[in-house]
Formats: structure tokens, C-alpha cells, sequence
């Protein structure tokens, strides 16, 4: 194997912290064979976990999705995670929790694993560049749809991404920073790693978790922000055109917060710049982020050493 690139990175494999060089993952665990793994990211704000008991409970969702049992308890995780956050103290750090169903014999049947395992990456989080945020990013529809939920259910996690795999090397290949999948009915659900959002007539408008779609935490964080500082927020069905013309655009994740959109498949969104109503609602995520950072420092006194 190549020596690893991340000697930033730290990783914790089943509750033992290990340098990246010497993590490693059998050649017969499912997440490797079949994709048969969840997991979740989450970034931290001053070296605190944010949201992170939202993202526990969404990986046992997941989990619960493919049937599949957590054998660790969201406390143990919380210390797993606080104690890789000491080991590495740094402010802005990437945290990829991932379960797979473990090793065993191969073959498709679940009850051949030996138990699930448990991965922690703990790498360093480069600011995005400023660009993205003053200019706005542009997008393409891809051609690949997204899961219909009776597929897999896109709002799993799960370690199985090949859909959006495709969908961005679409999206590279045009030169465009990401791509929107349809579903099967040529409705909207997000991109390749994040939630889409357009304002149409003064109203903030997201698809709806029936379209097909990861309930992204930043989602539904704004929803409820949006709603406490009446901005009008809608969970709608959004057809491709709706997106290109509409008066602004953004995408959501944890590790992006609100990243305006400023062209879809080479149309101009609104007049070519970062919305304000976008930017507003920007500002009220930082304002929250920085009220749940301070309340999670007094939670954390808890885990540390
Ligand atoms: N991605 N949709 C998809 C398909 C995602 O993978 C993500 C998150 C989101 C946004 O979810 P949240 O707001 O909870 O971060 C939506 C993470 C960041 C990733 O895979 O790196």
C-alpha cells in the first residue's frame, strides 16, 4: 500500500487510537466488499463537537435503516471522540465517525459478520476558500438519478455513494463545483454531498424528505432558524427549472454551513451574486453555531481530562 498522505490525521479503530499510517480496514469487512456501513461527519468550532449528539442519533437512524445494531452507546462514542479531539487540539476539525458491519466470511448474507466495526477520523479542516462564499458556486444536473427510497433510502448515510460518485465526476468534468440529482420523477432532492435550497417570491424553499434525500442537520437547523426569525421557510417539491430561475440559491453541510449558488447548468441565478436573504440566513447559522459551541464548552468538561 502507499504510504498515507494524511500525517495530519488520527484515526481511533474500535476505540484504539492509532497514527493514519497504521490504520487499516481487513479486505473482508463489508464497508470494504459491499459498501454495507454507515457513518456521519461533523466539524468542530473552537475544538467542540458540533451538533453532535443531532449526528449520533442520525448514525442510529442509518443504522436502523439497514438493519444493522450500534454495539456503542452515544456516551462512549462522545468519550471515543473528545478523547481524539484532545490527542490532536485543534480548532477546526473534520470528524468521520463510520460503522460497517464488520468482517467475516464473504457473502451477501448479514449474519455472516463477525461484528461491526468502528472507525474515527479525526483530520484537520482547511477553511473553505472565501471565494465560494463571495462569488457563489455553480452547479450541473446530473444525468444519474439519486436512489428512490426504496432503494436504499437516501436519507441512510451509508458508506454506499457511487450514485453521487458519478454525479460529481459529471459535474467536474463541466468544470461546475458539484451537481443536483433528480429523482426518478425529475424532481429535485440535492447534491452530491449537500441540501439545495432556492428563495422564489421572498420564501426559502428545500425539497422535502419524500423527494429522496439525506435530512442534512444544517437543513433542519435552518428551517427551525429560519422559522424563529420569520423568514418564510417551505419544504417543496423543486423541478430543475424552478432552481434555475429562481431569485437566489445556496447548498447546506455541516462542513460548508450556507454556500450561496450562483449558476445552474450555466444559467445565471439572480443577478450573478451571493443573495442577501442567503446571506441573512448565513448570519443566523453563525449566530447559532456560536451559542451551541458555548453550551456544548460547558458539556465538554464532562469528557476531558
Ligand atoms: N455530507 N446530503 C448528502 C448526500 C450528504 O452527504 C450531506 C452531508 C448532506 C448535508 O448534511 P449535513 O447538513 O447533516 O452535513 C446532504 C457530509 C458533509 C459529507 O459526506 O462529507
Amino acid at each position: 500500500m502507499k504510504p498515507s498522505r494524511f500525517e495530519d490525521a488520527l484515526v481511533c479503530i474500535n476505540g484504539v487510537f492509532v497514527p493514519p499510517e497504521e490504520a487499516m480496514v481487513s479486505i473482508f469487512d463489508r464497508g470494504f466488499l459491499y459498501g454495507d456501513s454507515v457513518y456521519e461527519v461533523t466539524l468542530t468550532y473552537q475544538g467542540l463537537p458540533f451538533l453532535l449528539d443531532t449526528h449520533l442519533a442520525r448514525l442510529k437512524n442509518s443504522a436502523n435503516g439497514i438493519g444493522m445494531d450500534l454495539p456503542w452507546s452515544d456516551e462512549e462514542l462522545t468519550k471515543l471522540i473528545y478523547q481524539g479531539l484532545q490527542r490532536v487540539d485543534r480548532p477546526r476539525q473534520y470528524v468521520r465517525i463510520i460503522v460497517t458491519r464488520g468482517g467475516g466470511e464473504i457473502g451477501l448474507d448479514p449474519a455472516l459478520s463477525d461484528g461491526q466495526n468502528l472507525f474515527i477520523i479525526f483530520r484537520e479542516l482547511p477553511l473553505q476558500p472565501k471565494k465560494y462564499y463571495e462569488k457563489g458556486v455553480s452547479l450541473i444536473t446530473a444525468e444519474i438519478i439519486r436512489n428512490p427510497k426504496r432503494a436504499v433510502d437516501p436519507n441512510v448515510k451509508s458508506g454506499n455513494y457511487l450514485n453521487n460518485v458519478l454525479a460529481i465526476s459529471q459535474a467536474k468534468e463541466k468544470g461546475a463545483y458539484d451537481a443536483l440529482m433528480l429523482n426518478a420523477k425529475g424532481n429535485v432532492t440535492e447534491s452530491t454531498t449537500a441540501n439545495i435550497w432556492i428563495v422564489e417570491d421572498g420564501v426559502f424553499k428545500t425539497p422535502p424528505l419524500e423527494a429522496g434525500l439525506l435530512g442534512g442537520i444544517t437543513r433542519a437547523t435552518l428551517l427551525d432558524l429560519g422559522e424563529k426569525h420569520g423568514l418564510k421557510m417551505k419544504e417543496e417539491d423543486l423541478s430543475p427549472h424552478q432552481v434555475r430561475s429562481a431569485q437566489e440559491a445556496f447548498i447546506t453541510s455541516s462542513t460548508r454551513e450556507v454556500m450561496p449558488v450562483t449558476s445552474v447548468d450555466g444559467q445565471v441565478i439572480g443577478n450573478g451574486l451571493p443573495g442577501p436573504l442567503t446571506q441573512k440566513l448565513h448570519d443566523h447559522y453563525r449566530a447559532y453555531v456560536e451559542q451551541v459551541i458555548s453550551e456544548e464548552k460547558k458539556k465538554a468538561s464532562k469528557y476531558l481530562d
